[in-house]
């Protein structure tokens, strides 16, 4: 690699490094998950483990084919709780925080995983 090429690469490297880091397997939905990094909900909850959350993959499998899914997602992120994966409680999500709209997309982006 030239010295020239080198540069050229450390600049874009320290550039992606200003953005929030939407993982590669997710570059297809970054607008989803650039809102649950702003939003916060990386603070407990990564991708591929159970860190104080569970894992959203994990929430997507014990819901597929779970017709009630989505309503009892969208009422627990706005009203929060625990029991459903461990005696932690998830903090509620109001309006003022996260709107509906954004909420049913977060929604929509677990189930997908
Ligand atoms: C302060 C830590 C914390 C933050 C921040 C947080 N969560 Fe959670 N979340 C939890 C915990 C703890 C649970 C497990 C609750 C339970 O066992 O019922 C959970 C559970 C969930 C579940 C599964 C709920 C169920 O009933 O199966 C979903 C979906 C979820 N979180 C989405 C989100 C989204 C979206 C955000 C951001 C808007 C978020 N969480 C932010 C801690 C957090």
């Amino acid at each position: 690699m030239s010295t020239r090429n080198i540069l050229l690469a450390s600049l874009l490297i320290a550039l992606s490094g200003c953005q929030p880091k939407v993982p590669k397997e997710y570059a297809a939905k970054a607008t989803e998950w650039q809102l649950a990094d702003r939003t916060g909900c990386f603070m407990c909850h990564q991708t591929g483990k159970n860190l104080l959350g569970p894992s959203w993959e994990n929430v997507a499998e014990r819901y597929r084919n779970n017709p009630d899914a989505e309503a009892h997602l969208m009422n627990k992120i706005a009203n929060g709780g625990s029991g459903a994966w461990i005696n932690r409680e998830m903090p509620g999500y109001p309006e003022s925080l996260l709107t509906e709209v954004n909420r049913k997309v977060l929604v929509d982006f677990i189930l997908s995983m």
